[in-house]
């Protein structure tokens, strides 16, 4: 059998790092980490003390921090401003391993190396680490852990040690670590645990087994503790011992009992077919993944190394089976925003998810739809009708932004996004009709789909004040560039709000025509009549818009143009974000932009817009743009692209990948970023790929950068499998359907046929 501790050998599947560095400990655990959207864990240190610190200026940070996260499990900890926040569970894969008494640490001065590998295509974290222990003797640790993609509760843990010396005391523990957890332990049984939380009425079960085996015998372990196992053995020269742990996690609510007898299924079910089979199926299910999910492309390697590991973040982020969750801002790797949800998956997630993996996508926007009632409650609170989604959303709905924050100089500062930031609503019912129209899940869309439209475009509506200049606006609002705060008629709001309230009007005539029956029930609770839907056209036929015939330029929001203008290029090479540089005030009084706000908005909104007013005001924006956000440089990318200004699409491309994989320690300790990773597979597909979600039919204009010899991707579209490759030589674009039905697709314009199994090459 093949040595599962062993990575992949193509070393394009793997994200690897060498030795320790406490300044950059952080990062990697972020960025090592495996998950499988219901688990999460961070790449640190098995054998070890657990979290550490490290001295820098005289003060203590945090270097590295093991955390294992559980999507949904949330809880109002201990923190100032008290938000609800994702509860880091029982780190359960602590090892501590003794020579003679005393602990095996990793210890720079003996180390002789410590590789990781993040092993992408099996979804596993492998390490090896050799150490002198006595003389010139030396210890060898090799671990590999994984939550499993085929039964989500799972997660595995192998550790193998060598010792090259004889008759030494050696002892092993396997326990778990609850530090930094606000978990309260309810139960503590020899094989399993139970934990509440302090105030949001959920609770966490886990259940484990571990065994030890020194040269190919089982030994017994002594287990006086609950979920934890000693072993004690006197060392012979190259014997290995290795340990086996499973665990098994579920989240509930109050019934405890049932809970624990769950996960003790749960666990026995992966106990039964043992950890290689767990390990097989696992692997399985990852290669499933990346046959949908994978992208190639020829001869540009550090984009391909990117994709890859976007693509490995984004599979890992998704539960398909668990509607009570979404993504938060740094998926299930670290605690920054509090696992909170944002526009982040709307926008910047929800596309790789409705083309490779519907029914994920399908979850999380019934997240959105169960979390309706938060966003009714928020909107009726303001004054308005209909649904005013979270600016920040954990698990009810509820708006969740802290109202403060304390900035790195020590000032409070107000945060106004959670009351301000309103465009999330539009966002959310543009994910479901895309969703729909790549789909056709009529199902979703007449059950769930509808009513999130119904009732966002109802939010807009009540939204939109009539001026005396007979138009409607839209005032007091921050767009995605929120270096302006309070501002008027900001575009992207008014021109999604605009789209939403149409594509709502459509949903109702589809409705009519299709499901009157469930039209009739849904017009009725919504309270929505002929008069009312008049006013919705009235609204979406006059919400200013700040379109300027004379130049093409569409005004961010009104009077921004008589701003202070500064280029932020004249600060380049500056280590603070440009509203440090400037003062908060100053930069609201001028021209900087934080991140692609008109440029998100004629990405997004291919429709409306003619192409020289996308080009014109693109070169008019970017510019503009400190992007200040890692949501940014994707959207230049996709709208350069489109634009056909490729190069410069290819330099925010590559400014992408450096933002995630740059040299700034610390950016990504507190979880990858992984709206910018959605973001990067966004731009190649929609942007060099240039397909657009526009009809029931996809639609391709390819403009691959230079440097780029071939693309090759596959994707779904309304239950088919498409496989596409893009060569730049010939130039050809040909397209495969894999599985279903025929299909028509449009190339550049062209519409075409496709049938099951038969290239079409153009
Ligand atoms: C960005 C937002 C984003 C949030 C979470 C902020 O810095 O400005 O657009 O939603 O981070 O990623």
């Amino acid at each position: 059998m093949k040595d599962a501790l062993e990575p992949t050998q193509d070393i394009g599947w793997l994200l690897e790092a060498e030795g320790v560095h406490p300044q950059w400990e952080g990062d990697l655990e972020a960025r090592f980490s495996v998950s499988n959207g219901f688990l999460g864990v961070r790449g640190a240190r098995e054998v070890s003390r657990g979290a550490t610190l490290v001295t820098l200026a005289q003060t203590l940070r945090p270097a590295s921090w093991p955390r294992t996260y559980i999507a949904g499990l949330f809880d109002v900890p201990d923190i100032d401003p008290p938000v609800p926040a994702l509860m880091p569970v029982p780190d359960w894969l602590r090892v501590r391993i003794r020579l003679n008494g005393i602990s095996l640490v990793l210890n720079n001065e003996r180390l002789i190396s410590y590789h990781r590998t993040l092993d992408m295509r099996r979804g596993v974290l492998i390490t090896d680490w050799r150490q002198f222990v006595s003389g010139d003797h030396v210890a060898r640790v090799r671990t590999l852990h994984l939550v499993s993609l085929a039964q989500r509760a799972i997660g595995l843990q192998l550790v193998q040690f060598e010792l090259g010396q004889a008759g030494m005391d050696v002892s092993l523990d396997a326990s778990f670590d609850l530090v930094g957890s606000g978990l309260e332990v309810f139960k503590l049984f020899a094989d399993a645990g139970l934990w509440r939380t302090g105030q949001s009425a959920k609770s966490l079960a886990m259940a484990s087994v571990a065994n030890l085996q020194l040269a190919e015998r089982e030994i017994p372990p002594d287990q006086s503790t609950p979920l934890q196992w000693s072993w004690g053995w006197q060392s012979r020269a190259g014997d290995c011992a290795q340990l086996t742990r499973i665990v098994a996690f579920r989240r509930g609510n109050q019934d405890l009992h049932g809970l624990i007898d769950s996960a003790r299924s749960e666990l026995e079910h992966a106990r039964t077919i043992g950890w290689q089979d767990t390990l097989s199926a696992h692997e399985a299910a990852w290669s499933g993944r990346w046959h949908d999910s994978d992208l190639q492309i020829d001869s540009d390697d550090s984009a391909q190394t990117a994709l890859r590991f976007a693509i490995y973040h984004l599979n890992s982020a998704a539960n398909p089976d668990d509607e009570q969750v979404s993504i938060g801002a740094r998926a299930l790797t670290g605690d920054t925003y509090h696992g909170h949800v944002f526009w982040d998956t709307e926008i910047y997630l929800l596309p790789f998810y409705t083309l490779t993996w519907p029914e994920a996508a399908r979850a999380m926007l019934m997240y959105r739809h169960r979390t309706l009632d938060g966003a009714r409650a928020k909107a009726k609170r303001a004054g308005f009708r209909g649904a005013m989604y979270a600016w920040e959303s954990a698990d009810t709905g509820h708006e969740t932004t802290p109202e403060h924050i304390t900035i790195p100089d020590g000032r409070t500062v107000e945060v106004l996004s959670g009351k301000q930031e309103q465009h999330i609503s539009a966002d959310i019912a543009y994910a479901v009709w895309q969703y729909w129209l790549a789909t056709g899940d009529d199902d979703f869309l007449r059950e769930a789909g509808a009513e999130i439209l119904l009732e966002t475009a109802s939010f807009w509506v009540s939204r939109a004040n009539l001026g005396d200049d007979r138009l409607y606006h839209i005032q007091g609002v921050i767009g995605p560039d929120e270096y302006h705060e309070y501002v008027n008629d900001n575009a992207f709001t008014n021109h999604m709000a605009r789209w939403n309230i149409r594509r709502a009007l459509e949903t109702v005539s589809l409705l009519r025509q299709r499901w009157p029956e469930h039209w009739r029930a849904l017009a009725d609770r919504l309270h929505l009549d002929e008069r009312t839907l008049q006013q919705w056209r009235n609204v979406a036929d006059a919400l200013a818009m700040g379109y300027d015939p004379h130049t093409n330029l569409i005004e961010q929001f009104s009077g921004f143009h008589a701003l202070e203008p500064i280029d932020p290029a004249q600060f380049a090479g500056r280590r603070e974000p440009m509203d440090m540089v400037l003062g908060r005030e100053r930069t609201r009084r001028s021209q900087v932009i934080k991140q692609a706000d008109i440029v998100a908005m004629l990405a997004l909104l291919p429709d409306e817009f003619d192409m020289t007013t996308q080009t014109t005001n693109y070169h008019h924006y970017a510019p503009l743009c400190a992007h200040e956000s890692s949501l940014s440089n994707s959207m230049h990318t996709l709208l350069a692209a489109r634009i056909g200004a490729t190069d410069l699409a290819m330099r925010h491309f590559q400014d992408t990948v450096a933002t995630e994989f740059g040299s700034q320690a610390g950016a990504s300790a507190g979880g990858v970023r992984i709206a910018a990773l959605g973001g990067l597979w966004q731009a190649v597909l929609l942007g060099f790929a240039g397909l657009s979600i526009r009809s029931s039919i996809p639609r391709f204009d390819p403009r691959l950068p230079a440097g780029w010899r071939s693309l090759g991707f596959r994707l779904q579209w309304r239950g088919r499998l498409l496989k596409l490759q893009i060569d730049a030589a010939k130039p050809s674009f040909s397209v495969t359907l894999e599985a279903g039905e025929s299909l028509t697709v449009s190339v550049r314009g062209e519409t075409h046929e496709l049938n099951p199994g038969r290239a079409l090459t153009i």
